[in-house]
């Protein structure tokens, strides 16, 4: 366990001089999530169809599990499956009929048990005789995934896997994602939605012209745009006024009229003394608040450049 099992090192890639990836480094340990964030046209689908041999770089190397995926793919191909942004399952066909053609395409020794199993655990069964092209996006979205698994292989690319779900569709995946997680697999997804790298990743990159320009966990990210804070709110600016005056070794920032925020360190005891000082000074409170920087703060500070 623990062990690195994809390597992405100084990957370039350009097209007709548009240099779209400049020089990306990831690595990735086994059994963890990574999530890839990016605007639109950063270069996030450009780069997992380098990683899985679809596409050729310009330049750098990677390895799936100590194999070179440019010399050789079928070999690395056994390792990984792909799900691509526009998902690939068959419109015409059932969705028994897309796992099962999957499922023999991978040789798998039992198809039918493992087609049959798949679509109970996704949830797919009662729907498994309908054509595709018939499915809600949730349903091909979880067929998509379904297919991915098939073969067990060792590495999961999902390219914006939750793109245009409903709120639970989104969930159902995310569970299911996470089931992925929990026996062993490792995941490596691309996402515009932050809540999902923060839900679902133990790993984040920022992908920004051309390079990880940030990468940590979800919580080393929301470091990026600063502390935790500790909001006061006032029923009168006059009592805003005298706690700016009060609180002073807090450094406090007087946000808006009735309103002052200051960066909290040691949480718990800066909150409290902080009440308690204006407590005793008569100093009345309309509420106050304790906000954690979320990434969609991390996102807008990182493209600020
Ligand atoms: N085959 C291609 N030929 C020319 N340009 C391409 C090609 N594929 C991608 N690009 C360009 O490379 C850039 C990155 O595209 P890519 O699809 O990788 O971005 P993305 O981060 O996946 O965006 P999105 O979030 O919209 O999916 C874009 O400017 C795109 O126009
Ligand atoms: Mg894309």
């Amino acid at each position: 366990m623990n062990s690195t099992v994809l390597n992405i090192k100084n990957v370039k890639k350009s097209f007709k001089g548009n240099e779209v990836l400049k020089d990306v480094n990831i690595t990735l340990k086994q059994g963890s999530v990574y999530a890839l964030l990016g605007a639109n046209g950063a270069g996030k689908s450009t780069l997992l169809k380098i990683v899985t041999g679809l596409l050729n770089s310009d330049g750098g190397k990677v390895t799936i599990q100590d194999i070179d995926v440019a010399n050789n793919p079928v070999l690395a191909q056994k390792l990984f499956s792909f799900s691509s942004q526009n998902t690939t399952v068959d419109g015409v066909l059932t969705g028994y009929e897309n796992l099962y053609l999957i499922a023999k395409l991978r040789h798998e020794r039992n198809s039918r048990k493992v087609t049959e199993s798949l679509l109970e655990k996704f949830d797919l069964t009662e729907a498994k005789d309908k054509a595709v092209s018939n499915y809600s996006g949730g349903m091909r979205r979880r067929l998509d995934l379904a297919m991915s698994l098939v073969g067990n292989p060792e590495i999961i690319f999902l390219d914006e896997p939750t793109t245009g779900l409903d709120p639970n569709s989104r969930q159902e995946l995310w569970n299911m994602i996470k089931e992925m997680k929990s026996q062993g697999k490792t995941i490596f997804l691309t996402t515009q939605y932050l809540e999902e790298a923060d839900y679902l990743a133990d790993q984040i990159g920022f992908l920004r012209e051309g390079k990880i320009v940030a990468s940590g966990t979800p919580d080393e990210m929301k470091r990026i745009a600063g502390a935790d804070k500790l909001l006061l709110v006032f029923n009168r600016n006059q009592d805003a006024e005298k706690a700016l005056k009060l609180l002073e070794s807090y450094s406090p920032i007087k946000n808006a009229d009735f309103e002052i925020s200051i960066d909290l360190d040691k949480e718990i005891q800066t909150t409290l003394n902080v009440l308690n000082a204006l407590t005793t000074e008569k100093i009345n409170l309309k509420t106050f608040k304790m906000t954690t920087p979320t990434l969609d703060d991390v996102f807008m500070t990182l493209s600020k450049g």
